[in-house]
């Protein structure tokens, strides 16, 4: 397959046939009859057991494996914990089941990576692959044959915490960063020692929670669904995805636990899907509580039924599927096919010929220098350049004296962000550290300011049954403050100084599971403690850690330089260093659209254009005192050079339904530095029989260019791609004339024409 480090773009291959059948994945025939041998043999409970998931190893859940009674176990870490409790299903449980130990892998296992939106925004589905090959690697050497990932829930909503584990607001982005995400969990073979099988979750529609708070209620247009939240699903199917996780939210009055329209309809017979699903923690027995069950037993049921083959934590297929069936209330023959599915999983992960993860391999492939150079060049890649008024970065390595202010500039544990999974604060590089690595002869500065603000709630308490994050890993930012504490402190430290390094952003226990916020602003006193330091007139570069778009509207007037950091992970001070001081230059866009204020939201690239998009008239422009325009563009993001784009060329000016568009465009490095661009394909169907996007994205790659140097850079895609739903959710490609564009962000760019015909 091309992919889009090279100039011919892969839209043509990844997003193809919305709306069509899968091709069938072939079942291995061998396979399929030691699944029937199997099934055979076991009893009623021992199904049961095996669509069942339990959290951790304890007296209780040791004695249920013994017994058959569980299929997967979770949260257990280490190839000896791991390999103690495969000991008992393999010699002590009547048909020797091997369990599948899962865990959520969510941004690496002990390297910790950027969090999934910052990967995202490098626009670079190679190194995100290869990152998530290393967290595959980690995570099976310890004894994880199973990672609860990739997140490809598209999310439009900053307030939502959970837009951190995602790769943000656009379908085709999420479609590509999610295949990405598989293959590099999956590898070519599941039964490689270093694959893991991954789930994609949270089907589906979880990024559209209504007012941003986590498991609320999503109430969206089939249109909406199929258009905006299914194609990452769909796209990660069809790079092999193995299993799927159902969201905890309702979705159109029907949970997605139980919603079979999704689970079975779309899913099964739509696309085809032969994998296993798993409910999230607990939102099988939720169901009650949604109050579309009358108790537990009808909750099992509705979730089975709808599609969901693996109960996730509750206990509840094991205690109620046998009482279920004998009563006729569920044939055999559906608890069998979730049985099935999930022996297909662990046979397709190779369990049934390698039970036991190596104990050695701990020693030699967990957090290894390699692991750390991925880390480190992932890091530079997700880093965002937002502002850099008259070329502040890079900055100079020969500076004197330099200050390094705020609560983050020291604090190991929140570069790593939120969800960490086997991740340690101890072996973050803090930006201080960075530097002073790359600085030993300057004099550093450090003043912390002001502290995080830490009065949230902090995630991991156990209240929704992820696991509790690691204290040494998200704890808070205490541990390591440097210099006095004060605003006062800051400012004097900042006026002795050639340049000021502002370090602000939020915990990273605000962002994640149940975090969401009501307002963006910077938390605590860190927007006193940004003004006082820019009144120093000082040259002032604000680098900005979070897991969402923060306000950020003064310092985008008042500092001279402004990178998005996100949380960088185990390498951020190094990366950061690397991107301050120009070893490396800023590549990364921005996977989202960033407002200007929390009343904007939902802002988005790709809205509709309505009936009144130019008026006039502050009533339709957008609000009364403010615009409607965000911040900074969805794609947008700055680099060291500049950029200049020129010729757009549809070398297929008419295209039939199943034709394919080529366009090309130069694109020129006119400024002093090598640099790399991600150039972007924007398409925009003018007139269909529902109302379209202003701009879509097609396609994206990205271009690396030395001072002086010109590219042709070629897209193509396929018209099918091009097509949307009609009224009756028919998937067409409707003829006429459409607008495309070459940009660099989703409102800039050289514009062209072409024509779709019948
Ligand atoms: C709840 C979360 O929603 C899900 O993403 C996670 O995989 C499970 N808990 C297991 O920890």
């Amino acid at each position: 397959m091309v992919r889009f480090r090279h100039s011919v773009c892969c839209a043509l291959f990844l997003l193809c046939t919305f709306g069509f059948a899968l091709a069938q994945e072939k079942l291995d025939p061998a396979v399929e009859s030691r699944i029937d041998a199997l099934i055979k043999q076991m009893t009623l409970q021992e199904k049961a057991g095996q669509i069942s998931q339990y959290d951790g190893i304890s007296p209780q859940t040791a004695e249920l494996v013994k017994n058959g009674g569980i299929g997967s176990l979770f949260n257990v870490l280490g190839a000896e914990n791991t390999n103690a409790a495969q000991k008992i299903a393999i010699e002590q449980s009547r048909l020797k089941i091997p369990l599948l130990f899962g865990f959520d892998v969510i941004h690496g296992y002990r390297t910790v990576f950027p969090v999934p939106i910052g990967s995202a925004s490098s626009f670079d589905s190679e190194m995100i692959e290869k990152s998530e090959r290393v967290a595959a690697k980690e995570a099976s050497a310890a004894g994880i044959k199973w990672a609860f990932a990739p997140m490809l829930d598209v999310a439009r909503d900053p307030r939502w915490g959970r837009m951190v584990e995602g790769a943000g607001e656009d379908p085709y982005l999420g479609a590509i960063v999610g295949a990405a995400r598989v293959r590099g969990f999956q590898g070519t073979n599941l039964a490689d020692s270093q694959s893991v099988l991954a789930c994609i979750k949270h089907f589906v529609a979880y990024g559209a929670v209504e007012g941003g708070r986590d498991y609320n209620t999503v109430d969206i247009s089939e249109q909406t669904l199929r258009e905006v939240y299914l194609p990452s699903f769909h796209a990660a199917i069809k790079a092999g995805a193995a299993t799927l996780m159902a969201a905890f939210q309702d979705l159109n009055g029907i949970p997605a636990s139980a919603n079979h329209h999704t689970l079975t309809d779309i899913l099964r017979v739509e696309w085809g899907f032969k994998g296993m699903t798993v409910s999230d923690y607990n939102s099988v027995n939720e169901l009650t509580i949604h109050a579309i069950a009358h108790d537990h037993a009808e909750a099992a049921q509705l979730a089975l039924t709808a599609g969901v083959d693996m109960s996730m934590a509750d206990g509840l297929y094991g205690r109620s599927i046998p009482q279920l069936v004998e009563s006729g209330k569920i044939p055999i023959s559906v608890v069998d096919e979730a049985v099935r599915r999930v022996l297909r999983a662990k046979f397709k992960a190779g369990l049934f010929d390698n039970p036991y993860t190596d104990t050695k391999r701990a020693q030699s492939d967990i957090l290894s220098p390699e692991n750390l150079a991925t880390a480190r060049k992932m890091a530079q890649e997700s880093i965002v350049l937002v502002k850099n008024e008259n070329g502040l970065l890079p900055l100079d390595k020969g500076v004197k004296t330099i200050a390094l202010i705020g609560p983050l500039v020291d604090d190991k544990a929140n570069q790593l962000g939120s969800w960490v999974a086997n991740g340690r604060a101890e072996d973050a590089v803090t930006p201080h550290e960075g530097i002073k690595a790359k600085l030993p002869n300057a004099t550093i500065l450090v003043s912390r300011g002001v502290d995080l603000d830490l009065q949230g709630p902090h995630y991991g308490s156990g209240a929704t049954g992820a696991a509790p994050a690691p204290s040494t890993a998200t704890g808070v930012s205490g541990e390591a403050a440097t210099g006095p504490m004060s605003i006062d402190d800051a400012v004097s430290t900042a006026k002795k100084a050639d340049v000021v390094l502002l370090f602000l952003g939020e915990p990273s226990n605000y962002t994640g599971e149940a975090s969401s916020r009501s307002t963006l602003d910077l938390p605590g006193d860190q927007q006193k403690l940004l003004e006082a330091v820019a009144d120093t007139g000082k040259p002032v570069v604000v680098v900005l850690e979070s897991g969402r778009p923060l306000n950020i509207l003064w310092a985008s007037d008042h500092v001279q330089a402004i990178l998005q950091a996100w949380y960088p992970g185990s390498q951020a001070g190094n990366a950061i260093a690397d991107l301050l001081f120009g070893d490396a230059s800023p590549s990364a866009r921005m996977p989202i659209t960033w407002p200007r204020t929390v009343g904007q939201i939902p802002v988005y690239y790709g809205h509709k254009n309505t009936g009144r998009p130019t008026s006039p008239d502050r009533w339709h422009t957008g609000y009364q005192f403010e615009s409607k325009e965000p911040l900074f563009p969805f794609g947008y993001g700055l680099t060291y050079t500049t950029f200049k784009y020129s010729n757009i060329h549809v070398d297929t000016p008419s295209i039939g339904p199943s034709g394919v568009l080529r366009v090309s465009a130069d694109i020129a490095n006119d400024g002093k530095r090598d640099g790399t661009e991600v150039v972007q394909l924007y398409v925009r169907d003018r007139v269909a029989p529902t109302s379209r996007p202003v701009r879509e994205l097609k396609g994206f790659t990205r271009v690396t260019l030395a001072p002086g140097q010109h590219k042709k850079v070629e897209f193509s895609v396929n018209a099918n791609d091009l097509g949307s739903y009609d009224p009756s959710m028919k998937w067409i490609v409707p003829d006429g004339t459409y607008d495309v564009w070459v940009a660099p962000n989703a409102i800039e760019g050289e514009k062209a024409e072409f024509q779709v015909t019948k």
